[in-house]
């Protein structure tokens, strides 16, 4: 087969070696951590212009968190319709947000309790992205606990140690190393790590980058013992929805609820990833914790930044309905029953009221199709991307939920890995993440073999994309391993 991957020239490398220290990523001056360093780097002008030159236009993003997929018509089109009419876009919205939204969301967000009314709008606080409702409720520990302790269940997404770092906040990464089952919850584990001044959880469930769902029984331990700690747990549910075997899971809160604690957990979640309206900002914090929500509207008050979540008042509404109306039906209500009830609960929402039932009805069956198809397609590619790694692979995570996994590729054990990816990179233009981003450090991960050269692979992303990208890692990785010396070595390690 025709060789794709040409090794660059020295010239190449020395000028991006040159943009690395002293160009737009300036690694002379600025201090990054292996996942900032590698996010400045993708997004370097200077080693994109130069890239082009060397003939490498196109980028290959097998990492990166957002899906190829588009977001659902039928909440495009009522952002649209909204917009044109000018409903929602001319007017401030109250510092936890539109009062119909959080309606609509707490109604939802009620059902898996069973008839149990467990949230008002009240315990709903609007945010930019759940990315504003975690550096928020991270703002709010650092008032209230300032000397205390996060423990973090990793390895998990960046950005919580990244804003525990900001705010001067000591936090503990929990990461489990065992050979078969490598990542996964290990609870005596847990246990050790907890101390006197551990007072904030973090569970990401399912959790990116691994996947984990966490089963209940161990849920329900953590959620005993940061009571017995006197911990609150901030769970961040953003990629829930998105669980291949839903029946397999219930919802943190649910389970909180059985056992008497539900004002102990700050539930977050957002849109960017199951509704793939990343850019829409969407996100939203649920806890019964009234001393917390008070200090959310506050921090939002004095930033006077309310979640844009008030230019789609209409989208979580029509959401909230749909997915309600799911709830519903798998209750054994018939589909026309179950709208007909939802539109009266609803009818305090201005769109839900306008529309027929029977346009309420097409759209849900139009979502589900939607929806449907997409969690296939995102299944069939993490099959197809198992399969074109096919001997190259030493581990991989077990498809649980639609998004990501991480995979362990063989012989890269003696590699420096921010050398092997900067070359992969300058070689081919793909945009790796790999271990470090996700916890720890670079050298810890380099020098424990219980780690080793872990990728995360999004498969949301697009099944083309990833038939050239594989074929290139493929390449590239035998051609560096067999050539190193003609590759750029800067032995950075972070
Ligand atoms: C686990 C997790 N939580 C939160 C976020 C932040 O997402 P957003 O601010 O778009 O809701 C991300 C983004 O990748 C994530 O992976």
């Amino acid at each position: 087969m025709k060789q794709i991957v040409k090794i660059p020239s020295k010239q190449y490398f020395d000028k991006a070696y040159k943009i690395l220290i002293d160009g737009d990523v300036n690694l002379r001056n600025a201090k990054y951590d292996y996942y900032g360093l590698n996010a400045k780097i993708f997004s370097s002008q200077q080693l994109a212009s130069l890239m082009e030159k060397n003939g490498l236009t196109k980028r290959y993003k097998i990492s990166s968190g957002t899906s190829d997929r588009f977001a659902f018509k039928g909440y495009i089109n009522q952002v649209i319709t909204d917009l044109k009419k000018g409903i929602y876009y001319r007017f401030y919205s109250l510092s936890k947000g539109d009062l119909s939204t959080r309606k609509a969301i707490s109604l939802m967000e009620n059902f898996k309790f069973f008839k149990k009314n467990r949230y008002t709008e009240e315990d709903v606080c609007m945010t930019e992205g759940s990315t504003g409702g975690i550096s928020m409720i991270i703002e709010y520990f650092k008032n209230t606990n300032p000397a205390d302790e996060i423990l973090i269940i990793s390895p998990s997404y960046y950005l919580y140690k990244f804003t525990a770092e900001y705010y001067n906040l000591k936090y503990v990464e929990l990461v489990s190393l065992d050979k078969i089952k490598p990542f996964m919850f290990n609870l005596e584990l847990f246990k050790k790590s907890i101390t006197p001044k551990t007072k904030l959880i973090i569970l990401n469930r399912p959790n990116n980058p691994t996947g984990e769902i966490y089963p209940e029984e161990i849920v329900r331990k953590i959620l005993m013992i940061a009571k017995k700690n006197d911990a609150l747990v901030l769970v961040d549910e953003l990629f829930f929805e998105l669980i291949l075997n839903k029946e397999s899971a219930t919802e943190v809160d649910a389970i909180a609820s059985k056992i008497d604690v539900l004002d102990r957990i700050i539930t977050v979640k957002g849109y960017s990833k199951n509704k793939n309206l990343a850019a829409f900002r969407i996100g939203y914090v649920l806890s019964k914790n009234r001393k917390l929500m008070a200090s959310l509207a506050r921090i939002a008050e004095q930033r006077q930044c309310f979640s844009s979540a008030q230019n789609y008042t209409g989208l979580i509404c029509l959401d909230s309905f749909i997915q309600s109306v799911g709830f519903y039906t798998k209750q054994n209500q018939s589909l026309t029953k179950a709208i007909a009830i939802l539109k009266q609960k609803f009818s305090f929402s201005q769109i839900i009221f306008e529309k027929s039932e029977k346009e309420l009805k097409n759209l849900y069956l139009e979502y589900k199709k939607y929806f449907n198809n997409k969690i296939r397609y995102y299944s069939d590619t993490y099959d197809m991307v198992l399969d074109l790694f096919g001997k190259e692979v030493e581990m991989i995570l077990p498809k649980t939920c639609a998004y990501n996994t991480l995979i362990k590729l063989k012989g890269l054990e003696n590699v420096n890995f921010f050398d092997f990816c900067f070359n992969l990179f300058l070689t081919t233009g793909i945009e790796s993440q790999i271990g470090p981003c996700f916890a720890f450090d670079q050298f810890t991960w380099q020098k424990n073999p219980a780690f080793g050269f872990w990728l995360r692979i999004s498969y949301s992303r697009d099944q083309e994309m990833f038939k050239e990208a594989i074929i290139r890692l493929i390449e590239f990785k035998k051609i560096y391993l067999e050539n190193k010396d003609k590759f750029l070595k800067t032995n950075i390690i972070l």
